[in-house]
């Protein structure tokens, strides 16, 4: 039977020690997000976002724009909240309306104010090799996970599912800098049963819920899922289908209470991590 690995666990563990050292500072670090529309997942991510950041003693300021907010508009706001001292970290929730140019806005944030990593700065430090600012929540819960478990990646051939810049991206760089061996599928791979099956780690980030069954996995294979999928009946669902894994993969993240609950964690450890900078103590 595969090792389930508890993110919601680690998740806890990590933001009880991030509230007992916030307790000690002079200031509460400040995350800034802003979410434009009503998309539902996008409201329920920011929620807990914003939740756990009350918990443990940061100040939180949540903007909330309409749909027809326009490219002018939320320039406008991540302006002010670029110039305001007292805003530590932004996070500008993804994805953006159609009409709005998600790359500009990304751009336009402050890099030492980029809290999700993804300005081109950071990304392209990560990238580079060159420490960013911060880097994504979501791949940087991925390796704490890994690491929390012991799980070896050096010389590892590691597949990931999903080329986003949010997820695949990143998470890609963060394994090659741990000496793994990537192969990065997409929609367009070839083979993509066969390429999986040669993975001693994957990860999946497609958003196709209970797609990767027991056929496309090694026996013993890591399986990270990063999918959150809503299904007809309400409940969730990752993109592994979990059920069929759990005695053929070596570990394996429930959906929930695996990867989400870590991205959170992360996006508060890089808030801290941007307040410490930005007060020249990092
Ligand atoms: N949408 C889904 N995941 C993320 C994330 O980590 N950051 C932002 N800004 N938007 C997201």
């Amino acid at each position: 039977m595969a090792v389930i690995m508890q993110g919601k666990d680690l998740s806890k563990q990590i933001t009880e020690i991030i509230a007992e050292e916030v307790k000690s500072l002079e200031l509460k670090p400040t995350l800034a997000v802003i979410k434009v529309g009503n998309d539902a997942a996008s409201s329920v991510y920011v929620r807990n976002k914003k939740n756990t950041a009350e918990k443990i003693g940061f100040n939180s300021i949540l903007i909330e724009l309409d749909e027809n907010t326009t490219q002018e508009e939320l320039e406008a706001q991540v302006d002010k909240l670029n110039n305001d001292v007292t805003v530590n970290a932004i996070l500008v929730q993804l994805p953006l309306p159609k009409h709005i140019n998600s790359n500009e806005i990304i751009e336009q944030i402050l890099p030492i104010k980029d809290v999700d990593g993804f300005h081109p700065l950071n990304s392209g430090k990560l990238l580079a090799g060159i420490e960013p600012y911060s880097v994504a929540c979501t791949p940087l819960g991925i390796i704490k996970l890994l690491e929390h478990y012991h799980i070896e990646v050096s010389g590892k051939n590691a597949v990931v599912i999903g080329r986003s810049n949010i997820v695949g991206k990143p998470i890609s760089v963060l394994l090659l800098e741990r000496n793994a061996t990537v192969t990065i599928c997409h929609s367009r791979t070839k083979n993509l049963q066969e390429t999986v099956k040669q993975a001693d780690i994957v990860v999946s980030a497609i958003g196709n819920p209970k797609f990767i069954t027991a056929e496309f996995i090694k026996e013993g294979a890591v399986v990270i899922d990063v999918g959150i999928n809503r299904l007809a009946d309400g409940k969730l669902a990752g993109d592994v289908d979990y059920s069929s894994l759990e005695s053929k993969a070596s570990y394996i993240t429930p959906v929930p209470g695996g990867v989400g609950p870590m991205t959170i964690a992360m996006l508060m450890s890089n808030t801290l991590r941007l307040y410490k900078i930005q007060r020249g103590e990092k």
